[in-house]
C-alpha cells in the first residue's frame, strides 16, 4: 500500500485512466503566480491545459518557455514584490499538451479554473456564461475572498450574504448544470513544481464541493504528485477559503494533525 493510500483522512485514489479520458483543463488567470505553476504541474501530469489570460500574447511567451524545456522564472515586482518568484524549473516539456489562450478560451474545457483575484473572477466568468451554460462544465474556483494581498484585493465579502467566494459564484451562474469545487485554496504557488510538491513531508490539499467535480480534481491532485483530503460538500465552503484564521481552526488543524496524520500544505 503506498503512502497515500493509507487509511486515514484522504480520498481513495481513482484508477490510473488514458490521458485521452482525462478531463481538459483551462486556467482564466493562468499567467499569475498559481497559474503558471499549476498549468506546469497538470501538463507534466498528462491533462490537456490551456494558459488562459487578458492577453493570449502574454500567455504564448510563457507557454512558449515552458513548451521549449526552459522552466519559467520570473520575478514579481509591484505590490505584490518579496511575494516570492515565478519559478518554474526547466523540465523536459515535449509530452506536454499546453497552450495559450484569451480568458474567452477557457469556455472550451472540461474543467474551467478560476485562478485571478477573487474581485476578477466573476467579471471573467460572467462573459464566458452565455457560452457555459447548459453544458455540465465543471469549475475549480481557487479564489480566496479574504486572503489580504498588498495590492488590496483580499478585502473579504459584504456582512450579508453567504460567507464563501464559491458560492457567491455559483449563485450568480445559476446554471443546475455546472458543479463546484474548490481547493488549492492554502497552497502557496512557490510550493508547486512539476514533479509535485516542493515540500513533499507536506502533500495535503483540502478539497470541498459537488461530488462529480471533486472527484475530477481527486484525480487532479493524485496525478500531480500531492494528496486529496475532501472536507465535505459546498456547505462547508465559509470554513474552508483562505485568510480566516481563528485560534479555535489552528487547534483543530494541529489535533487533526497529531491524530490522524495530515500534513496540509501551507505556507510552509
Ligand atoms: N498566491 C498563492 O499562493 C495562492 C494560494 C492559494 C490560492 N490563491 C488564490 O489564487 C488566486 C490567484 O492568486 P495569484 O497569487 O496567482 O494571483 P496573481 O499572480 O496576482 O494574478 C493572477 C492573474 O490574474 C490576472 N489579473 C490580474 N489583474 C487582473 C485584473 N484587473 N482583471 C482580470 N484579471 C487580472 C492576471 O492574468 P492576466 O494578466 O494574464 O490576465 C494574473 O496573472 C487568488 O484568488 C488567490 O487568492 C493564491
Amino acid at each position: 500500500m503506498g503512502k497515500s493510500d493509507a487509511p486515514g483522512p484522504w480520498a481513495s485514489r481513482p484508477a490510473d485512466r488514458p490521458r485521452d479520458e482525462l478531463p481538459k483543463i483551462s486556467v482564466i488567470g493562468g499567467t499569475g503566480r498559481m497559474g503558471v505553476h499549476l498549468c506546469a504541474a497538470w501538463a507534466e501530469a498528462g491533462y490537456t491545459v490551456t494558459m488562459c489570460s487578458r492577453s493570449k500574447g502574454k500567455a504564448q511567451e510563457i507557454v512558449n518557455e515552458l513548451l521549449a524545456g526552459k522552466g519559467y522564472q520570473r520575478r514579481v515586482t509591484g505590490l505584490n514584490a518579496g511575494q516570492g518568484d515565478y519559478c518554474v524549473p526547466p523540465c523536459d516539456a515535449k509530452d506536454w499538451r499546453l497552450k495559450a489562450g484569451d480568458n474567452g478560451t477557457a469556455a472550451e474545457a472540461d474543467l474551467i479554473v478560476l485562478g485571478t483575484m477573487y474581485e476578477k473572477a466573476w467579471p471573467i466568468l460572467e462573459e464566458i456564461a452565455p457560452i457555459i451554460r447548459g453544458k455540465g462544465k465543471k469549475i475549480l474556483d481557487m479564489t480566496n475572498p479574504f486572503m489580504a494581498r498588498p495590492d488590496g484585493f483580499g478585502a473579504g465579502l459584504p456582512k450579508e450574504g453567504p460567507q464563501a467566494g464559491i458560492l457567491i459564484h455559483k449563485s450568480r451562474l445559476d446554471d443546475p448544470t455546472c458543479q463546484w469545487v474548490g481547493a488549492y485554496k492554502h497552497v502557496l504557488w512557490t510550493l508547486i513544481l512539476p514533479t509535485g510538491p516542493k515540500n513533499p513531508g507536506r502533500p495535503d490539499i483540502e478539497v470541498f464541493g459537488d461530488p462529480g467535480a471533486v472527484s475530477d480534481v481527486v484525480e487532479l491532485i493524485y496525478r500531480h504528485g500531492w494528496r486529496p483530503i475532501v472536507r465535505g460538500a459546498l456547505e462547508v465552503a465559509p470554513d474552508y477559503e483562505g485568510g480566516k484564521i481563528s485560534f479555535g481552526k489552528l487547534w483543530h488543524n494541529i489535533r487533526k494533525e497529531c491524530m490522524q496524520g495530515e500534513k496540509l500544505s501551507v505556507g510552509w
